[in-house]
């Protein structure tokens, strides 16, 4: 198989190739990286033993599929400057919030572009990957790319205008159940547990809630009234939790995300 290219190198870069080498897609010597930080690209070929192009556009003549893991402000230098070396074999997957495929299909318009919104969970193999296809991409294309996401934990395939409810809510969601499951691990060191044995208490809660509304157990309203007895501890809480404040507040962080994300598309 020819090579997977990655233009830029940072964390969700990182993510997927672990997830790539780990299920046995690619061998790392299979994997090209190329970055501005010569430093970082040194430091992941040590670490996963994937191989460094010496610029995006040597990266652009091994790879024909490669992916653009730039920060979205970073993208529009990225595509003009491999745009004279992109040909009709080429494949090129967008992972950057807000990012339109129309934007990135005219910068490079031999290319047949995808895009996808990961999330950070690719790290530990249970990343949730939403992918959509540009107008030139081909099925084979898709089920290549759908291939190598399932490499990094879930796959979903929606049409591009749902990207920013997308972005918001699975892109950017680790932050923010991370943040809800900080303040429960708070509460619990004030009542006396340690902060480790906390984590690991509502960590390991959330994986369970998680995977019982995944298997389709329990919508989320069931589950919650499954554990909710009548004046009993769970009441107690959700007494606190479920003020109209609460629940607004969750809504405006998805939608203030989703704005942001319309905006990284206007930029
Ligand atoms: N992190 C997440 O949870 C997450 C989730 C979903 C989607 N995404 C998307 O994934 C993309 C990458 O995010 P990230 O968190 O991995 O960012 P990151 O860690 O900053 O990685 C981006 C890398 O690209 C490098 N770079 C900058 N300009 C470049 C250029 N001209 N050519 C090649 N490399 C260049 C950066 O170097 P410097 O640091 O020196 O600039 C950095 O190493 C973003 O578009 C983001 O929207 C991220």
């Amino acid at each position: 198989m020819s090579a997977v290219g990655f233009i830029g190198a940072g964390k969700m870069a990182e993510a997927m190739i672990g997830g790539l080498i780990e299920r046995r897609y690619a061998e790392a010597d299979r994997i090209l990286v190329s970055d501005v930080d010569t430093v970082r690209l040194a430091d992941l070929r040590r670490r996963m033993g994937v191989r460094v192009a010496d610029s995006n556009a040597g990266l652009v003549q091994d790879a024909e599929f490669f992916f653009l893991a730039v920060k979205p402000q970073q993208m529009e230098g990225v595509l003009d400057g491999i745009a004279p070396l992109v040909r009709e074999s080429h494949v090129a997957v967008s992972i950057a919030a807000g990012k339109a495929l129309a934007d990135i299909e005219g910068r490079i318009p031999r290319a047949r572009v995808m895009r996808v919104m990961p999330n950070i969970a690719c790290l530990a193999g249970e990343g949730m990957n939403v992918f959509t296809c540009g107008a030139r991409a081909t099925e084979a294309d898709a089920e290549r790319l759908r291939g190598m996401l399932q490499c990094c934990g879930k796959v979903m395939e929606l049409p591009e205008p749902l990207f920013d409810a997308v972005t918001a809510l699975s892109g950017s969601g680790p932050a923010f159940f991370a943040y809800l499951l900080d303040g429960l691990v708070a509460g619990a060191v004030r009542e006396g547990l340690s902060r480790d044995d906390a984590v690991v208490m509502a960590a390991q809660t959330m994986r369970g809630t998680a995977r019982l509304l995944l298997e389709g157990r329990f919508t989320p309203s069931d589950l919650a009234a499954a554990v909710t007895s009548a004046k009993g501890t769970t009441a107690a809480g959700r007494e606190v939790l479920e003020r109209p404040e609460t629940s607004d507040l969750l809504e405006r962080t998805i939608q203030a995300a989703a704005q942001r994300s319309r905006e990284l598309r206007r930029a």
